[in-house]
C-alpha cells in the first residue's frame, strides 16, 4: 500500500513539503485516541524485545532518529508506529529559520536524501511549553540538542549547558549534537580542542540537573561519518575521558562515492543506503577501539531487519531510522523489531544488556 499508492502521492511534492505534511498527520492520529489505538494496532510490533542501557528501559531496540520531528510536533503518533525511542530536535536555544529553500533533496535511484536544513526550529522555550502539555510517552524520550547558527564555536557549550537545564525535566537522555554538516563549524565541536571544554560543561550541568530532578539524564554524543579513524581515536578518547554515557554513530556525510541520482550534486548532508556501510564501518571502530565500554546507537541507512543486524552486529546496542522511513513507509519499525526478534525471526539472538 505504501510503495503502490501513498509514496507515489508523497513523492509529487518537494521534500520538505511531504515530510510537513506527514509530520501533520501523524500528529493529529496521535492527539485523538481512536486513530492513535488504530495506528498502534496496525503499527505497533507484535513482539517487543525489552532492552537496559545507560540506566534507562528501552521498550525495543529501535528509534526515530533526530531531525524527524525537530519540534516534538507528532511524538504520540510515532510512539505509536512502535518506535522504542524517539529522538526530537535539534533543538537550538533560540528559534532560527535555517537556510534557504529548496534544502532537502531525494535520491531515489540510490535510496538516499541529501538536506541541508541548517536547524530550523521552533527553539527550547517553545519546545519546553509543548513537552509540558504532553502526557507521557510509551516511548524514551531523546532531545537532540545544537547551538545556534550565531553562536560563535568558542561560546557554543553555553548554548548546550541553557538547553539542558531549560529541557532536563522532560529529557530521558540527551544527545550532543556537533556532527551536523549544515551548521558552519559545527563539526570541529568534535576536536578536542572544543570538545573537552564543551563536554566538561554539559557533564557539570547534567549533574546539577539530575541531583535537582533525581534521575539519571544520560549524555550521549552524536558524531559525523567523515572523521578520519585518528581523528575519531582523539575524539573517542575525549569522551571516555568524561561521564558520557553513549555515542550515536553517524550523523549524514558529506561524501558522496557512486551515486546515480540528479540530485546527487546537491550540496548537504547525504542519508540513507549509501551511508549505511559507511556507517557500519565507523560504529565497528568505535567498539573496537573502546573495547566496548560505551554504548553505540547506530544509525545510517538502516531500513530492514538484516541492516539493522550488521549495525547490531558491529556493535551497536540500539539502531535509529529516518531516511528509510521515506522509502518503506510507517511499517518499517515493526518489520525491523519483528524481524531482529528471536522469536518471529527463528534465530537464535544474542541479547545486549549493558
Ligand atoms: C537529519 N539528521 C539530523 N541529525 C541530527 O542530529 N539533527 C538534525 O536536526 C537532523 N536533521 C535531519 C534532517 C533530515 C531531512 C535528514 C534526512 C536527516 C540526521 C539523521 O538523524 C541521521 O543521523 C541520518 O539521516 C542517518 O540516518 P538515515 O536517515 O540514513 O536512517
Amino acid at each position: 500500500m505504501y510503495s503502490r499508492v501513498i509514496r507515489p502521492i508523497l513523492f509529487r511534492l518537494p521534500p520538505e513539503a511531504a515530510h510537513q505534511l506527514t509530520l501533520r498527520l501523524i500528529g493529529l492520529a496521535g492527539r485523538i485516541l481512536p486513530l492513535r489505538s488504530l495506528l498502534t494496532s496496525r503499527f505497533s510490533p507484535t513482539t517487543n524485545q525489552k532492552i537496559s542501557l545507560f540506566g534507562i528501559n528501552f521498550p525495543n531496540q529501535v528509534g526515530l532518529a533526530a531531525g524527524y520531528d525537530k519540534d516534538a510536533q507528532a511524538i504520540l503518533g510515532l510512539s505509536a508506529l512502535g518506535f522504542g525511542h524517539i529522538e526530537i530536535g535539534t533543538i537550538t536555544p533560540r528559534p532560527q529559520t535555517g537556510n534557504p529553500k529548496p534544502r532537502v533533496f531525494r535520491l531515489p535511484e540510490d535510496q538516499g536524501v541529501i538536506n541541508r536544513m541548517g536547524f530550523p526550529g521552533k527553539g527550547a522555550a517553545a519546545c519546553a511549553k509543548r513537552l509540558a502539555k504532553h502526557p507521557s510517552l510509551n516511548a524514551v524520550l531523546g532531545i537532540n540538542i545544537g547551538k545556534n547558527k550565531e553562536t560563535p564555536l568558542e561560546q557554543a557549550a553555553q548554548d548546550y549547558t541553557y538547553l539542558i537545564e531549560k529541557l532536563s525535566i522532560f529529557a530521558d537522555y540527551f544527545a550532543i549534537n556537533i556532527s551536523s554538516p549544515n551548521t558552519v563549524g559545527l563539526r570541529q565541536l568534535q576536536h578536542r580542542h572544543y570538545l573537552d571544554h564543551l563536554i566538561k560543561e554539559c557533564a557539570f550541568a547534567r549533574d546539577g540537573q539530575s541531583e535537582r530532578l533525581q534521575k539519571p539524564i544520560p549524555l550521549l554524543v552524536k558524531l559525523s561519518p567523515d572523521l578520519d579513524f585518528n581523528e575519531l581515536n582523539q575524539t573517542l578518547e575525549t569522551i571516555l575521558s568524561h561521564k558520557i554515557e553513549g555515542i550515536i554513530a553517524t550523523n549524514t556525510t558529506i561524501s558522496r562515492h557512486r551515486l546515480i541520482s540528479s540530485n546527487a550534486g546537491e550540496t548537504g548532508g547525504l542519508s540513507g543506503d549509501p551511508l549505511s556501510q559507511i556507517s557500519t564501518r565507523v560504529i565497528a571502530h568505535i567498539h573496537k577501539q573502546t573495547g566496548g565500554k560505551i554504548p553505540i546507537i547506530g544509525v545510517g541507512g538502516v531500513a530492514s531487519a538484516q541492516s539493522a543486524r550488521e549495525k547490531l552486529d558491529a556493535g551497536a546496542s540500539l539502531v535509529q531510522i529516518y531516511t528509510g522511513l521515506i522509502y518503506q513507509g510507517p511499517l518499517l519499525a515493526r518489520k525491523i523489531i519483528e524481524g531482529l526478534s528471536p522469536v518471529l525471526s527463528g534465530k537464535n539472538i544474542e541479547r545486549r544488556e549493558i
